[in-house]
This record gives structure tokens, sequence and C-alpha cells, in this order.
């Protein structure tokens, strides 16, 4: 079967082809273990669960759901946003659920991108904000993000050509794959370049709830004119363990929500309403405490790595957000493919290459903290003895 051009322009995706591999070694008795993938190991805390079962015996939830959500799921997100990021926002025009950021980000693309037009890309980033664009027949202009500056792109760097393109812009703090925290005064810098480029500002923000040693991460939406400007994707996947779950909301600009709605009702069905009262659950202050446990145990898993690492002389940076290491590979490896390569054959430990979330991550690769401390100790010193 022939595919369509568009989709010919894009890689298999990182991790469909990692799970090809695995599946190959595990057949033929090969112990694997998988720093690959950020996707937590434990389960949904008990009480989303038990929210999540009631709704499913629950014959209301059986029919299918509004693109637009539930009323008390919008509510819901409105009081948690105010809550936590002191986000004022109108449950019935800036929230509207969908069926995971991933699915959001691509609908995102659909919605604003003409071919010919430009969506700006975190790099390195989620390979969602470049092959999106690309699967519309847009491009993808990636906007390195550079050590010096605390892991942000240089946006002085845009040239006017790219600018008069771009009506997307995509950007992710605590940030995948670098597990940097946004640095001081870049919401701001992003929010006066949206106003003065007539483009949309996308924050992904998938880990705003996993973060260490007291740092708590804002909402892109708290800074002064970025609900004018921008909209903000929050998912339930990493903070709440409830990645198969696939639950998230995109909040913000209702111009944007109006577009975004218009869309998913010609695409889709909208979010599973069980779905929707377990994410309920989740927001709820009593939740807090088990978020807090989990990134205490994400925490002790990061100091065990980057200790490892640093004994085996690799120089990393303890990361205060999100459940990723990010680390530079050995000397003597032509890239960060060939590197991965070489440990998942020889150490049969999947690690993620830097180059597979775009140029910038060309030289280091990732680590992914969700795999049970025993998992994680034989794998660093898999690693190690490489
Ligand atoms: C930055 C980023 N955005 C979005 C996602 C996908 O989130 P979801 O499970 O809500 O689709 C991920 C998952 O790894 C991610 O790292």
């Amino acid at each position: 079967m022939r595919p369509s051009s568009r989709l010919e322009k894009i890689p298999p995706y990182l991790f469909a082809e990692l799970e090809r591999k695995i599946a190959e070694k595990r057949a033929a008795g090969i112990d694997v273990i998988s720093l690959g993938i950020g996707d937590p190991d434990t389960p949904t805390y008990p009480a989303i669960v038990a929210a999540g079962q009631a709704a499913v015996a629950d014959p209301a939830t059986h029919q299918y759901p509004s693109n637009r959500g539930r009323q008390d799921f919008r509510e819901a997100v409105a009081a948690f946003y105010e809550r936590r990021f002191g986000v004022v926002l109108d449950p019935e025009t800036e929230v509207m659920p969908a069926i995971g950021a991933k699915e959001c980000i691509f609908n995102l693309n659909l919605a604003f991108l003409d071919p010919g037009d430009v969506a700006l890309a975190s790099d390195p980033g989620y390979p969602v904000y470049t092959g999106g664009p690309l699967l519309v027949g847009a491009e993808p202009v990636l906007m390195p993000l550079e050590p010096e500056l605390g892991f942000a792109p240089d946006l002085d760097r845009l040239t006017p050509e790219v600018l008069e393109r771009a009506r997307l812009m995509f950007f992710n703090y605590p940030n995948n794959p670098t597990g940097a925290v946004v640095p001081d005064g870049f919401f701001e810098r992003v929010v006066e370049l949206a106003q003065g480029n007539d483009l949309l500002a996308v924050h992904d923000n998938a880990y705003s709830e996993t973060t260490y040693d007291g740092y708590v991460a804002p909402s892109f939406l708290a800074t002064p004119g970025a609900k004018e400007v921008g909209v903000e994707v929050f998912s339930w996947s990493k903070g709440y363990n409830m990645t198969g779950w696939r639950c998230a909301a995109i909040v913000g600009n209702a111009d944007a929500i109006a577009q975004f709605w218009r869309l998913k009702s010609n695409i889709d069905s909208g979010l599973f309403e069980a779905v929707q009262l377990a994410g309920i659950a989740a927001l709820r202050p009593e939740v807090d405490a088990d978020v807090r446990a989990m990134n205490a145990v994400y925490a002790r898993r990061r100091d065990l790595v980057c200790d490892a690492l640093a004994q085996a002389g690799v120089n990393v940076t303890k990361p205060k957000g999100t459940i990723y290491i990010w680390a530079p590979i050995p000397d003597g490896f032509a890239n960060s493919a060939a590197y991965c390569e070489h440990v998942l054959e020889q150490a049969a430990v999947v690690i993620s290459p830097g180059g597979a979330y775009g140029r910038s991550g060309e030289g280091f690769f990732r680590i992914s903290l969700t795999t049970p401390d025993d998992r994680l100790i034989e794998a660093v010193e898999r690693l190690r003895s490489l």
C-alpha cells in the first residue's frame, strides 16, 4: 500500500521502532531493561481508580461524550488552575478536554496550519512538534534550545521571513527531554513575540506536577497577556500515572479553543466521560499527597542515576522536573543513535538517542526514571560496566 507523501516525510515514531526491537530481544530470551519511554511504572492513585471504576459502572457514561466536555470536568480544571497556578479560566469558553496531549498537539496543527505555514518547534523537543506540521503539509522550523540560556531558544535568532510565516509555536517546561525548567523571563518573551507576529503560542504543560527540590512549575497562562495569544495543554499522564487513560485538557485563548472544538467535532467523538470523571477526581486537593509521594520516588531514582553517572565520569545536571536524565554520549561514537544501539546490543538496556528529539539533541541520550529502583540500579550498573 502506498502511503501519502505526507506520511512518507516523517520518520517512524521513535518508540514504535524501539518497541519492535525490545520485543525481538525478549523473544530471544534476553533480559532487556527499558529506560526508554517515559511511562510511569506505578499505578494510577487509588482515589482516581475508584472514581473511574464507579464512573465506568454508571450507564450514563456509556454514550457518546460531547467534544466540548462535561460541565463538571471543565469546572474542575478551572478550579485546579486557580488553586494550583493562580490562573482564572472561564469553564464555558477557556477549557476543553482532549484525548491526551499528543492528540491535542497534533490536532492544533490541523486546526491552524495551511501548506506553506510554519510551526516553530523547540529543538530538542517532543516529536509531535515536528511530525505534526509535516503531516498537515506545513513546515516545522526548529528553535534550538541553548544550554547557556537555560535551555530556552534564542528568539532573537528567528528571521523575519520565518516569523512572517509562523502560525504556531511549541514550547514545553519542565522540558522533555532536557529536564530544564523555564528560565526567568522566557514566557514573557514568548508573549511579546506572539503579540507582534500573529502566532498562537502553545505551551505543552505535560510535566508541571512532576518537580523536585521544592521547585513549583508555573503555568504559561500566569504570564500577563498569555491568554490573549496562547493556549496550554495540560496532561494527566505523568503527574497522576494516567498515561493509559488518555486524559488532557486544552486551556487558555477562547478563540483558539473554539477552532479546536470545531475541528475535533469532525474528527473524534470526545473523551470517554468515565475518564473525565476520573480526571476530576485526580485534581482534588486530597490527591496532592499522592503526587508528592510519587515525586519523592522519582527524586530518589534521579539521585541514584545521576550519582552513578557521575562516578562513571559522565557529567549531568540533576533536573528539577520531569522524569528524565539528559546526558552526553561518551566519546568514540558517531552519533547518539550509534551509542544507544551499542548499549542495547551490549548491555540490553534501552535508552533514547537525543538525535530523535531534533538536531540539537544530537550528542546526548535520555534516561527515563519510570523503572522500579532495582531494575534501574541494574541498568545503571550495566551502563557503567560498558
Ligand atoms: C512533552 C510531552 N508532551 C506530551 C506528551 C504526551 O502526553 P499525553 O500522554 O497526554 O498524550 C509527552 C509524553 O511523553 C511529552 O513528553
